[in-house]
């Protein structure tokens, strides 16, 4: 079978990073995608000393004109996707709420909208290709929203929206690509220990990433626009 290869945002720590390690553990090529060209190459050293399997690729989720031009960069460089995963992201807590909602909804849900449909043409040329959307259960209106729902106490407007957002891009992308061998899945890879989600989270960064794992290798034929959590589908 020939090797495939997965391109991951924010690759170059938390989530990202230890997906990275999981696809190369699985015998993938790994585009490691960011802003900073050293903290990518820096990770990917670490996973990939030889520098055989790995490649970098400045990306920021807030530039159209950079986002545009990852098909071509990708294909000047001989690269095939099989996977993409769209796993950088951003909580704004502090400052101005409506800042904060813009900031999330730019790089949350504008960045890996405008990434997946640059990148859609290219992934429909892979046999089996796969679209992670990094989503969370705090965008999840069933888990969420009205009493007694099992995270009915957060409350985080900018990230909550963000992720909502997101799901609901996954569903509309989902049906686009309806009869494509292209598969888009949001997973919430639930609270783990990374920057964003603190060291009091209960579940380690490579338990995170086995969810995007999953949902980057599921079997052809599966449906779209599903949500998946580490114990199966969420409620949206
Ligand atoms: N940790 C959790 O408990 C948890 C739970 C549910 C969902 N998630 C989701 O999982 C994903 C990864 O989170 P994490 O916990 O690994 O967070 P993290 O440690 O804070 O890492 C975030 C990553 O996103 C990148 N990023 C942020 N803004 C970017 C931009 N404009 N362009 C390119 N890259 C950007 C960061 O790059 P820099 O290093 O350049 O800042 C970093 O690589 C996020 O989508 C998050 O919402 C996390």
């Amino acid at each position: 079978m020939q090797q495939k290869t997965a391109l991951i945002t924010g690759a170059n720590r938390g989530l990202g990073l230890e997906a990275a390690r999981l696809f190369l553990e699985n015998g993938y090529r790994v585009v490691f995608a960011g802003r900073s060209l050293g903290a990518l190459e820096e990770a990917r050293r670490q996973l990939d000393p030889e520098g055989t399997r790995t490649s970098t690729l400045e990306l920021n989720m807030t530039s159209p004109g950079l986002i545009r031009s990852v098909p071509g960069q990708l294909e000047a460089a001989g690269i095939q996707l099989d996977v993409l995963v769209n796993n950088a992201g951003v909580f704004p807590r502090d400052g101005d709420p409506v800042d904060g909602l813009r900031h999330a909804l730019e790089t949350n849900v504008t960045g890996a909208v405008a990434l997946t449909l640059a990148l859609s043409s290219h992934l429909l040329n892979a046999p089996e290709p796969r679209v992670v959307m990094v989503s969370s259960g705090l965008g999840s209106f069933g888990l969420c929203a009205g009493e007694g729902a099992p995270l009915s106490e957060s409350n985080y407007l900018a990230y909550q929206t963000s992720k909502a957002a997101l799901n609901m891009a996954t569903v509309c992308l989902a049906k686009q690509f309806a009869g494509t061998r292209l598969v888009i899945t949001a997973i919430s890879p639930g609270w783990c220990r990374t920057e964003m989600g603190g060291a009091e989270a209960p579940r380690s960064a490579r338990e995170g990433a086995e969810v995007i794992y999953d949902a980057a290798t599921l079997p052809a034929g599966s449906p779209g626009g599903t949500f998946i959590g580490e114990d199966g589908p969420l409620p949206w």
